[in-house]
């Protein structure tokens, strides 16, 4: 799953991962859980994240290689925020080729304007980590639908960092679409602005027919 922050990645991995019944990687989530649990690694990364820039690749793709090899990713995995430089698509490339997995590469497309709005109106749960955007999901201000729990603001969605989310996507993320290309990657364009996600999750999964032959299994 490709796209810049904001792209509504995330939102589209959960909502596949279900209909799948295949494993969701998300390196952000990962790195966040690394951040509060306060040890080594996470105390490392956290400034980094804090100013929107991007963790060193061997600590990404460390932690990507070993997620992969759980069980629950036998069935296949979505990848989220992963590949984010080109060295890092040359290690997923050599995964992908050794476990003989038949890759797609979908990439979200959204307006930046839209992106800066999205993010400075995403709530996430304190308690179940449930994504919220206040324009979609309004009567969720208070509280968490499902859990009651406190909604809080992602430290790197003020708007200021979220620019620089969006500088180090064009500078070191862009390039791995071509470098993906080059390599005999198909990248699948969703237009994924000014629309419903389940309308975006269609398409997505006509993609996924198209070249599966299957678009959900659960
Ligand atoms: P990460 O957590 O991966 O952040 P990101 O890529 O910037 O993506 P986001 O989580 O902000 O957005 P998303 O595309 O998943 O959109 P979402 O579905 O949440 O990374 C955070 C940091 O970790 C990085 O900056 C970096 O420091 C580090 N990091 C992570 N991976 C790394 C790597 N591989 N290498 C190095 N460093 C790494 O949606 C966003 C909002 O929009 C939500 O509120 C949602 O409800 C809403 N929304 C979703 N879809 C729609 C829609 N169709 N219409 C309207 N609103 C929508």
């Amino acid at each position: 799953m490709f796209g810049p922050p904001g792209s509504g990645k995330g939102t589209q991995a959960k909502l596949l991962e279900e209909s799948l019944d295949v494993c969701h990687i998300s390196t952000g989530d990962m790195l966040r859980e690394r951040v509060a649990s306060g040890d080594a690694l996470g105390k490392a990364v956290a400034g980094i994240m804090e100013s929107g820039g991007l963790v060193p690749d061997e600590t990404v793709n460390r932690m990507v290689e070993e997620r992969i090899e759980q069980p629950d990713c036998a069935n296949g995995f979505i990848l989220d925020g992963y590949p984010r430089t080109v060295n890092q698509a040359k290690l997923l490339v050599g995964v992908l080729g050794a476990k003989k997995i038949a890759p797609m590469l979908v990439h979200l497309k959204v307006d930046y304007n839209e992106i800066i709005t999205r993010l400075s109106s995403r709530r996430i749960c304190s308690q179940c980590g449930a994504v919220y955007s206040m324009p979609l999901s309004p009567q969720a201000e208070a509280e968490c639908e499902r859990c009651g729990g406190k909604l809080t603001i992602r430290d790197d969605d003020r708007e200021e960092v979220v620019r620089e989310r969006l500088k180090a996507y064009d500078r070191q993320t862009t390039p791995v679409l071509e470098f993906l290309r080059g390599v005999g990657f198909q990248a699948l364009g969703v237009e994924a602005g000014k629309r419903s996600p389940q309308v975006i999750l269609g398409d997505i999964q006509g993609l996924i027919e198209a070249k599966y032959g299957v678009s959900k299994v659960v």
